[in-house]
């Protein structure tokens, strides 16, 4: 193992690489646009500052596009705005050709003309209508003809896997069991979008999983785009095709869940996405199109590759910070008395079992204190001596604020 990982690290980074290449989006271009949203702007009355900040996006037919950000970044007033619940104060909103906003033309569709469905956190079911006439209820406000609301609902609950249950009240039902039915009453007027902000935060861990597992067979075997909102890493990475993760009413990053995670473009989408590890170390080579082999600040022949995220580049000689993601270091008990070449050594200060793993505090050789995942089925005893094996390449660079003379 380490013969290869060596024989890696030794490899050089090409010199004459091509130019960086501008960032990539993943977007799904051959597919259908199902909803295109162009600078949008919005202000809420009485507030200084915008919500939302030129926000553009497409969501594609078949595709589950998630907003993902903290608290107040604007992933629902975005939702609010594609559903017509807002009107945005610039900017333009089509559902495939069809403008359903146009700021500059002064055109905002309202909501029920646009064929949007929606999923809220609370499920709002109403708890004096059985499940069947819950679901009915957009057919009926439409008003549909009594024979195709009776099919329509039918095929809507089968959809959600609530056939049997027309006749419950809604406070007979469990929290997974209400949202399916909101499910079902968004997707009975079969629209072309359905929206979805936090539907499952108000479930119980185990069940939000089997929620999500559904809402991903759902929209397989329906294939219309999906809009959804989570402030839920874990969520987005798993459920969508594509995420924009936005910050302060600005989209900082959109592509596909692999895409933010491998390649953060700025240090918000780096630490939001996923934990990363701060390793500092000192550049020895870089080419133009950004890659970088960096060796390690406490360990100088424990040399790894990656790209570099600074503005304007890396030089040899500077000093940065190297982006790891916790399961591209190996922790290793320190058998033997010299350290193989390429590895960095410290010492396990704290082991926390959280189960699936082992979380070690490592006061790292020249570095400071990073917390390291180990394996519960190998653990490494608390106050010894350890070897940390970084993956050879696939990391990045970050620029350094400080000299590196803290540590
Ligand atoms: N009706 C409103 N009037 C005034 N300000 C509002 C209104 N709705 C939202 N805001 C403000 O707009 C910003 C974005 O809010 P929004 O509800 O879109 O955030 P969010 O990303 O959905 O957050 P959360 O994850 O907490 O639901 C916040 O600063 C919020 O305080
Ligand atoms: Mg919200």
């Amino acid at each position: 193992m380490t013969g290869d990982a060596t024989s890696k690290r030794c490899s050089p980074i090409d010199p004459a690489g091509a130019p960086l290449a501008p960032a990539r989006t993943d977007d799904a271009s051959q597919a259908k646009i199902a909803v295109r949203i162009e600078g949008l702007w919005k202000t809420y009355p009485g507030n200084s500052s915008p919500s939302i900040k030129d926000l553009s996006l497409n969501v594609y037919d078949g595709e589950i596009m998630t907003l993902l950000g903290p608290s107040g970044c604007g992933k629902t007033t975005t939702l609010r705005l594609v559903a017509g619940l807002e009107i945005p104060d610039a900017g333009n909103i089509y559902f495939g050709d069809r403008p359903v906003v146009m700021t500059s033309q002064r055109l905002a569709l309202a909501p029920n003309k646009r064929n949007v469905g929606m999923v809220f956190q609370s499920y709002a079911i109403w708890p004096h209508m059985t499940v069947a006439e819950n679901v009915a209820f957009p057919l009926k406000a439409r008003k549909f003809p009594r024979k195709e609301i009776k099919d329509r609902v039918g095929r809507a609950l089968d959809l959600v896997g609530m056939g049997g249950f027309e006749d419950r009240h809604g406070p007979l039902l469990s929290g997974g069991q209400q949202q399916r039915v909101a499910f079902a009453r968004a997707l009975v007027t079969e629209p072309r979008v359905l929206l979805l902000d936090e539907p499952f935060s108000n479930l119980d861990a185990k069940l939000r999983e089997q929620m999500r597992l559904q809402v991903k067979l759902l929209q397989k075997r329906l294939n219309i785009a999906m809009l959804f909102v989570t402030h839920d890493q874990i969520e987005a990475l798993s459920l969508s095709n594509r995420v924009a993760l936005m910050n302060f009413g600005v989209v900082q990053q959109q592509g596909s869940p692999r895409l933010l995670y491998e390649e953060p473009v700025n240090e918000f989408v780096r630490d939001f996405v996923g934990r990363t590890l701060l390793f500092k170390g000192k550049v020895l080579t870089s080419n133009p199109s950004g890659q970088l082999a960096i060796a390690l600040e406490g360990a100088p022949d424990c040399v790894v590759f990656g790209r570099t995220y600074s503005p304007g580049g890396n030089k040899s000689g500077d000093l940065v910070y190297i982006g790891v993601r916790p399961e591209d270091v190996e922790i290793l008990p320190a058998l033997g008395s010299s350290m193989p070449s390429g590895m960095i050594g410290g010492t396990a200060e704290a082991a926390l079992f959280i189960g699936e793993r082992i979380e070690y505090q490592v006061e790292v050789d020249g570095q400071g204190v990073v917390v390291i995942y180990g394996e519960r089925h190998h653990p490494v005893d608390e106050g010894s001596k350890v070897w940390l094996k970084l993956r050879a390449d696939g990391h990045s660079a970050w620029a350094s604020d400080l000299s590196h003379k803290d540590a």
